[in-house]
């Protein structure tokens, strides 16, 4: 079979974000509510003697020569199923990096994507699964690329339907922000997992939902970079936004919006009073 020419690998929101429980390894346990956005990376594989990566776009200069999450996913695969050839990989890097957005798990997932096709692989998923997890917590999530509901640390997925035809803008204040350093900062009690999720979500009462919900990293964020309390105090002053929340460990925010007239309006307000931080629109992706 033929990889694809484009794969895309778009920024997740975690809409909700509680954490519930740490391992002994230290890692979290979370349940979140993801969806994806239109704000996107593009990843373009071509088959080569060598694994090799060229990066081009507006956020080129911030993704490491070397280790980074697209040599990762294609060293791993490359060695778990013993493949002689390589890939040479082309990334449009288009998705704050260290930003909360998941661009570097997504890019890993669009490569993992297509370099099984590429490379004629016959995988079984929970052969990919064990790669996949190596790569990051968000990698298994950004495989699916539909709305989901993330428990475990990243592993436990289970697809979310419904979700209403939301628009958002992303505003990140331009501070690249360490998630381990984010977790590390956490105090107190852990939470509860997230409120039962409805079978069938009106906009209102997805939004109820959402605001008894929370992202527990973004009082640590705020303390490690404070400049996210300053743009979550622009987003829910901004004209018809219904809820403005940090995504993942930050340092992005998102405001949600009715419709795509009113994010934009606000967005354009946002851009004039902030220059300097980057902000998009997009639609919540079902
Ligand atoms: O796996 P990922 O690269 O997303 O995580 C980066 C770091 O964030 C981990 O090394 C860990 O310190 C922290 N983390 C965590 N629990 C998670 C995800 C990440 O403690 N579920």
């Amino acid at each position: 079979m033929r990889a694809p020419d484009v794969l895309p690998a778009p920024a997740k929101i975690n809409l909700a974000l509680h954490v519930t429980g740490r391992r002994p390894d230290g890692y979290h346990l979370l349940d979140s509510l993801v969806v994806f956005t239109e704000v996107a990376d593009r990843v373009f594989l071509s088959p080569a003697e060598d694994i090799s990566l060229e990066v081009s776009g507006p956020r080129a200069d911030e993704v490491p020569a070397e280790d980074n999450s697209l040599l990762r996913a294609a060293r791993l695969l490359s060695e778990k199923f013993q493949v002689s050839g390589g890939v040479h990989i082309h990334l449009e890097k288009n998705i704050p990096v260290a930003a909360g957005l998941g661009g570097g798990s997504a890019d890993a997932a669009a490569v993992l994507r297509g370099l099984v096709p590429l490379w004629s692989l016959s995988v079984l998923p929970d052969q990919l699964a064990e790669v996949v997890l190596a790569l990051g917590a968000d990698v298994p999530v950004c495989l699916r690329l539909k709305p989901a509901r993330m428990r475990g640390i990243g592993e436990d997925i289970t697809a979310v339907s419904g979700v209403p035809s939301l628009w958002a803008i992303l505003v990140n204040p331009g501070v690249p922000v360490s998630t381990p350093a984010v977790f590390r900062r956490r105090r107190g009690a852990f939470s509860e997992g997230l409120p039962s999720l409805p079978h069938h979500w009106e906009e209102e009462t997805f939004l109820a939902w959402l605001k008894a919900a929370r992202n527990d990293l973004e009082v640590p964020a705020v303390e490690e970079a404070p400049v996210i309390g300053k743009v979550l105090q622009a987003l829910q002053g901004s004209a018809g936004c219904r809820l403005a929340r940090m995504s993942g460990s930050g340092a992005t925010c998102f405001g949600l919006f009715d419709s795509k007239p009113g994010a934009g309006a606000a967005a354009e307000v946002l851009r004039r009073g902030h220059s300097d931080w980057w902000c998009a629109v997009t639609p919540l992706l079902s």
